[in-house]
């Protein structure tokens, strides 16, 4: 579901502001009904109409990137900077669903779909996202169960994760660790560790439910087929 507002900016129609003006103007129909309120709910299986032209919907695209090191997850950056939308040749309005930070690697989900960036988003839907995280120090077992357990941020506890050892380097006190989350917190696996006294010094995501990093380099991507999507849909809402 999508506000409508937004859903008629997004077929390229016009901006969001010039479709208010037009919904308040009464030139807005949907399933025939004239709706003149800001912020009805619809979905793609509507009708939308304005002065009388019906709504073009726009083809859903889904791709996953290999996002690399030095690019920002956001559509347009201040100051300049490479953005994930610059890696991906296509000519529909796509963004991101979550962020990696400028210095993060790995699997990033963009697409026009906006229920599906929703579902993707909101807590109840229980999605395990894998990071490894490259720490400075050999991780305790006590840091392991705090992290295991949940740690305080922002005045709320994490929800549990699942942390596995992949590797230490005992010469370089250095190890690479596994941990499956369903949260998406500003920053948190990296304030996860530091939480426990470790710093991040590389981290990738490496997985999305079932979706991984096959066959992708970095700054490579694919399109998801219809199958994926699908699954992800179930996924999402088995939870309901
Ligand atoms: N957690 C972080 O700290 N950074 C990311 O980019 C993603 C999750």
């Amino acid at each position: 579901m999508e506000r409508l507002q937004k859903l008629i900016a997004q077929s390229g129609y016009c901006s969001r502001r010039k479709a208010e003006e037009e919904i308040q103007k009464g030139h807005v129909t949907v399933n025939g009904e004239i709706v003149r309120e800001m912020g009805v709910q619809v979905s793609s299986s509507d009708q939308v109409m304005i002065n009388g032209i019906l709504l073009k919907k726009e083809e859903k695209e889904y791709i996953l990137l290999n996002k690399p090191r030095g690019v920002v997850t956001t559509t347009s950056d201040d100051k300049h900077r490479k953005t994930v939308l610059d890696l991906i040749d296509t000519n529909k309005r796509l963004y991101p669903v979550g962020r990696l930070d400028y210095d993060t690697t790995g699997i990033l989900l963009l697409t026009n779909d906006g229920e599906l960036s929703n579902l993707m988003m909101h807590p109840k839907n229980q999605i395990d996202k894998v990071y490894i995280a490259k720490v400075d120090g050999i991780l305790t077992g006590e840091a392991i169960n705090s992290l295991k357990k949940g740690i305080v941020l922002d005045g709320k506890k994490t929800a549990p994760a699942k942390v596995k050892i992949r590797k230490k380097d005992l010469k370089k006190k250095t190890c690479m660790v596994e941990l499956t989350i369903h949260e998406g917190r500003n920053h948190q696996v990296k304030r996860m560790f530091e939480a426990v006294g470790y710093r991040v010094e590389k981290l990738k995501r490496e997985r999305i439910s079932f979706l991984d990093l096959k066959g992708l380099n970095s700054g490579e991507y694919r399109y998801l087929n219809p199958k994926e999507v699908k699954k992800l849909y179930f996924e999402l809402q088995k939870n309901d």
